[in-house]
């Protein structure tokens, strides 16, 4: 005899879907209007890279992100795709342990969504940027202390709770 369980499980409809993007290679688009404040998608940091030697350049550059107290995890889809813009629409927030993209601004439906590598960044890159915004940079430098001093005032909101108890005194310095 079979038994078939019927579980019923109410889905959050997925805001984002992955194509190709104008930025670099792959990139997260919105599906639906989002409005500032709200949220796009949870991270998945449940891959934790126990020994980062074995990590290949791709790996290091393309999937996986490094976070305070050494821990590196290995990115999932969707978030690994998610690419920097100098002029970003969302930025990373943790609830409750789990690392969230919220809205900055109101996204529109087919809108590429990005966040600025340099808020919660502090790693240096000499990639050329390509986010296209008016605003860019010229390099993709996900270091928020180098960004301009007027850039770091108005990301400081932004900031995620285990880059600010990391770096408390050098963002109390900035603050003053
Ligand atoms: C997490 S991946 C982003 C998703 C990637 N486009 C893909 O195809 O999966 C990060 C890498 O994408 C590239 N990238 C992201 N944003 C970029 C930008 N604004 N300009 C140039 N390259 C970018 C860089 O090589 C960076 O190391
Ligand atoms: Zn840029």
């Amino acid at each position: 005899m079979h038994y078939a369980i019927v579980v019923n499980v109410t889905l959050e409809p997925n805001k984002v879907e992955i194509k190709n993007s104008d930025i670099e290679g792959k990139g997260v688009f919105a599906t639906e209007h989002i409005q500032s404040g709200e949220m796009v998608l949870d991270m998945d940091d449940t891959h934790v890279v126990e020994d980062k030697s074995t990590l290949a350049q791709y790996e290091r550059e393309y999937e996986c992100d490094w976070l305070g107290d050494g821990k590196t995890v290995h990115m999932q889809a969707p978030e690994k795709h998610i690419n920097h813009s100098c002029d970003p629409n969302t930025y990373v927030k943790t609830v409750d342990g789990i690392r969230r993209v919220v809205a900055m601004k109101d996204i529109r439906v087919g809108d590429e969504i990005t966040y600025d590598y340099a808020i919660n960044g502090y790693y240096d890159s000499d990639i050329a940027c390509h986010c296209g915004s008016k605003n860019c940079r010229g390099t993709l430098s996900p270091n928020f202390f180098k960004l301009p001093r007027e850039r770091q005032l108005q990301y400081l909101p932004y900031l995620d709770i285990w880059f600010v108890e990391k770096f408390k005194d050098q963002l109390e310095e900035i603050r003053q």
